[in-house]
């Protein structure tokens, strides 16, 4: 049994009287101590996946599909049961230092209040917490690590206050951790070195990952798997080393000629809106590999092989 299990979700919000059709029969699964990447410009659809799986969409959201996690749907499971499983055996990492970290409160309180959750704790158990608080920072290699607990954020760098972030998440040791764009804002060195740290605590924590970025470069330092997502799809997914070396969709092609270490060409044209309805291949407009099927063919999935699968009108017996 897998870990988590999407199958056919789809989401739309309601924007004054209009219903946005955003996820488009997205299915993933992830199994224990995998960490998937779910890659994709900016807008696809890649919080909003992360958001579902958390259950933490706004109100204007429709969602269907199912969500199994350790074989339980859980979109139609109690609030009150998933909001104790979400922390502890789900847990995310904050997108955004500036806006998920407490200016006011030190930072160590900050990751301590992870496993606490608003009870009171006696003194001994705070001495206890502080101990389990500052062997995360050393884990993640924050200076000083001893001094850090009682830091606030306006006193840290950018990058230190990004593993501040990573410590809140993997405090509780959770099964699952969601980590959405976890060094967006981060220079490549840096991004580089929290990603790999990233993954050698996963390692040791053996816990499973869904990790959502635009960044291949951060994905092929982490992911085992990569999900391909355009315009609320997933057009491509398989192992790493396959998806990375020898891509099979035209827009993972592209992706990956637009990473710096691939040269930096960068695809012509944008994703399409949201608004837009579709009887042709989403990609169609940009695609430089169409075919004379793919602006009225609307591509199936197909396997390459048992553990690689693309969503393209080119592998579905037509040319
Ligand atoms: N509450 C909402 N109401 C209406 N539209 C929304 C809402 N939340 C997200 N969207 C839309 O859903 C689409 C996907 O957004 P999402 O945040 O998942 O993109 P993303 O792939 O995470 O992008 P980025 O890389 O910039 O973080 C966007 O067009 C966004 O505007
Ligand atoms: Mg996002």
């Amino acid at each position: 049994m897998k870990l988590l299990e999407v199958k056919n979700l789809n989401v739309s919000f309601m924007v004054e009287d209009e219903k946005v059709h955003v996820l488009n029969d997205v299915s993933l699964d992830i199994s224990e101590n995998e960490v998937l990447a779910v890659i994709g410009e900016t807008g696809c659809g890649k919080s909003v996946t992360g958001s579902s799986i958390l259950r933490i969409l706004p109100e204007n959201a429709n969602i269907s599909g199912e969500i199994y996690y350790n074989g339980e749907n859980i979109l139609e499971m109690p609030e009150e049961k998933y909001r104790l499983m979400r922390g502890k055996e789900i847990a995310s990492v904050p997108q955004s230092p500036s806006t998920s970290l407490d200016p006011l409160m030190k930072v160590g309180d900050q990751v301590a209040e992870c496993i606490t959750v608003g009870n009171r704790i006696n003194g001994k158990e705070k001495a206890t917490l502080k101990g389990v608080v500052n062997g995360i920072f050393s884990k993640l290699k924050l200076p000083r690590e001893n001094e850090m607990y009682d830091n606030y954020p306006c006193e840290l760098s950018g990058g230190m206050r990004q593993r501040i972030l990573l410590s809140m998440g993997i405090i509780t040791s959770p099964n699952l951790l969601v980590v959405d764009e976890p060094t967006k804002a981060i220079d490549w060195v840096l991004r580089k070195d929290i990603v790999k740290e990233l993954k050698a605590l996963k390692d040791e924590m053996k816990c499973a990952m869904l990790f959502i970025t635009h960044d291949l470069g951060a994905a092929s330092i982490i992911a085992d798997r990569i999900a391909v997502m355009y315009s609320g799809e997933i057009v491509e997914t398989g192992p790493a080393d396959e998806v990375l070396n020898n891509p099979k969709h035209p827009y993972t092609k592209g992706l990956i000629s637009a990473m710096p270490s691939r040269g930096l060409n960068v695809m012509e044209g944008y994703m399409p809106s949201f608004t837009d309805t579709f009887d042709t291949c989403r990609f169609f407009p940009r695609c430089t590999e169409k075919t004379h099927m793919c602006d009225t063919q609307i591509p199936k999935s197909f396997s390459i092989n048992e553990h690689h699968t693309v969503k393209c009108n080119m592998y579905c017996g037509g040319n």
